[in-house]
């Protein structure tokens, strides 16, 4: 038995070793963790149990018979983050470059399901050649497994991509489907097609970190939605991220201890200027109402004129989606529809409350935009609202205009509480574009139109430019001042705890994509 025993021993360390010494060290020069010291600092300490250590590729081409790694370039397992379970995988790069081969993802695809059906997160960490070369359409079609799977799973539990490598061709449609994306600054890219093909087809020249990096990610496309500066980095803010969500679509996050205090934030109440064009920093609002130091930030360079992110309110995980006044004055064009939509989704996918500050001066104009279809990108994120069942709260902090009112979390579509600040201006349109439609006759035959128009966009303004017209009609349950706005959410978002909601029956919706 002894002998057994040993052989088993040798098995599991062989298996340990992935692609050899020199591969590890080779990794380790260019700055990456390997497979398994990624797992290791990602999960709780003696926590990893290991899936699949002993499997081997089948493949026989090629010499292939001839190269056999134990594990096949992938560690799958799980264990448990902050106590809580999660299911992981890791590709090795130090085999075969961590290509996918017909096993390789059979082993992921094992730990998938097994998160399904124990409904906990999936965390996969992807460095990767992409295709195994030597399997041809094995490889393709394990990679379909993948997808499948990943469409399956959405909704149910979350899915995290880490990209902590090379990430190319068909494989970047794995991450792309799951719910968030992080991406290792100057060690990682992510592309369908690389430079090569690029320079080939276009004739553009362009370097990997260019076209595919980390940085264009999280800035000029929006695909990622986290950066980290290193592997490290990257597995903290994994954890992160974990703290805000729940393990699955029919749990809640845990509260975290709260008792209850002095709630007032007398600071709110001199951040929006008194000239309404003057722009201010949305972030200084709602790190006056979260806990402090709880607001996590996602996709934060992209689409800048709305910010959304994870918060803790009282204890309690919510999700957060902001106009921004400092960034295009806080419009809604098509990046900002889609990047606030896509967070709305989730957040209602996953039963995370939702609150909605809104400075909002309407839809950008232009031939770019309309180009661009900001229509149906527009239509998206007033979808997403309108579909959510999840508690929903507005505070509209300033503008309020056209049919950007309706789409922020109204109350016309589903928001459960909406309150104003005395400094909200909820209009059709703003005072002085008003005016010269409505009264423009009589300020083209005014002796002095200049004076004339200021008298009507005064009128105007003073008829429409506050929340009471709102508050009268219901349409604003009450208009609060900046201080008590954490106060009032608080009580909100706890009244609302038990809020359920059954739609009508369908398959699904069609939310214009
Ligand atoms: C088999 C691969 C491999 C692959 C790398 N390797 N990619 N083996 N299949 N796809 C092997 C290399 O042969 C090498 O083995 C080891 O991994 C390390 O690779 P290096 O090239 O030495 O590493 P590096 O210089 O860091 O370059 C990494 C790389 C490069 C840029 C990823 O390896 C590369 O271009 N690989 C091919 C990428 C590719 O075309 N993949 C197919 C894409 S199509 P040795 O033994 O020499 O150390 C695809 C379709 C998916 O993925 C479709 C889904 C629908």
């Amino acid at each position: 038995m002894d002998n057994k025993f040993e052989f088993l021993r040798e098995r599991l360390a062989e298996a340990k070793l992935g692609g050899g010494q020199d591969r590890i060290v080779k990794q380790h020069k260019k700055g990456k963790l390997t497979a398994r010291e990624r797992v290791h600092f990602l999960l709780d300490e003696d926590s990893f149990e290991e899936i699949g250590a002993l499997v081997t590729h089948r493949s026989t081409d090629f010499g292939m018979d001839k190269q056999i790694v134990l594990g096949d370039g992938v560690v799958t397992g799980y264990g448990t983050i902050n106590g809580r379970l999660v299911y992981v995988f890791a590709q090795d790069f130090t085999v075969f470059g961590g290509s996918l081969s017909e096993t390789h993802a059979e082993k992921i695809c094992k730990v998938m399901d097994l998160a399904v059906q124990n409904g906990a997160p999936l965390i996969g960490l992807n460095d990767s050649g992409g295709a195994r070369i030597q399997e041809g359409v094995s490889s393709l079609g394990g990679y379909a497994d993948i997808f499948y799977r990943n469409v399956q799973t959405s909704g149910v539990v979350p899915q995290i991509s880490a990209i902590m490598g090379p990430c190319a061709g068909g494989a970047v449609y794995s991450p792309a489907m799951t719910d968030f994306i992080i991406m290792v600054e100057n060690t990682s890219y992510m592309f369908v097609t690389g430079p090569n093909v690029v320079k080939t087809v276009t004739n553009e020249e362009v370097t990997s970190e260019e076209l595919g990096g980390a940085s264009t990610h999280a800035s000029r496309s929006g695909v990622t939605h986290l950066t980290a500066i290193n592997d490290i980095d990257c597995i903290e803010k994994i954890k992160r991220l974990l703290s805000y969500l729940p393990q699955n679509c029919e749990d809640r996050v845990p509260l975290l201890p709260y008792e209850p205090g002095e709630e007032y934030r007398e600071d709110l109440d001199t951040i929006v200027p008194e000239n309404a064009n003057q722009p201010y920093d949305i972030k200084d609002v709602i790190a006056g109402i979260v806990d402090t130091d709880s607001f996590f930030e996602i996709k934060e360079q992209f689409a800048e004129n709305i910010v959304v992110g994870f918060a803790r309110l009282g204890g309690r995980s919510i999700g957060i989606v902001a106009n921004q006044p400092m960034s295009l004055a806080g419009v809604l064009d098509v990046n900002s529809s889609k990047k606030g939509a896509r967070f709305v989704r989730f957040c209602d996918c996953f039963n995370i409350p939702l609150l909605v500050l809104e400075d909002v001066p309407g839809f950008l104009p232009g031939t770019d935009q309309e180009w661009n279809a900001i229509i149906t990108n527009g239509a998206k994120l007033l979808y997403a609202f309108s579909e959510a069942t999840v508690p929903r709260v507005t505070v509209i902090t300033r503008k309020a205009y056209g049919g950007a009112y309706d789409v922020m979390n109204s109350k016309h579509i589903g928001a459960d509480m909406n309150f104003a600040w005395p400094s909200a201006e909820i209009a059709v349109m703003g005072a002085k574009g008003a005016s010269e439609i409505i009264f423009k006759k009589e300020i083209d035959e005014a002796d002095d139109p200049a004076a004339k128009l200021a008298e009507k966009e005064q009128e105007y303004a003073d008829t429409f430019a506050n929340p009471y017209r709102a508050a009268a009609r219901g349409f604003i349950d009450e208009v609060i001042l900046p201080r008590e706005t954490r106060r009032k959410l608080i009580k909100a978002f706890a009244m609302l705890e038990n809020k359920a909601v059954q739609g009508p029956k369908r398959k699904h919706g069609n939310i214009p994509l």
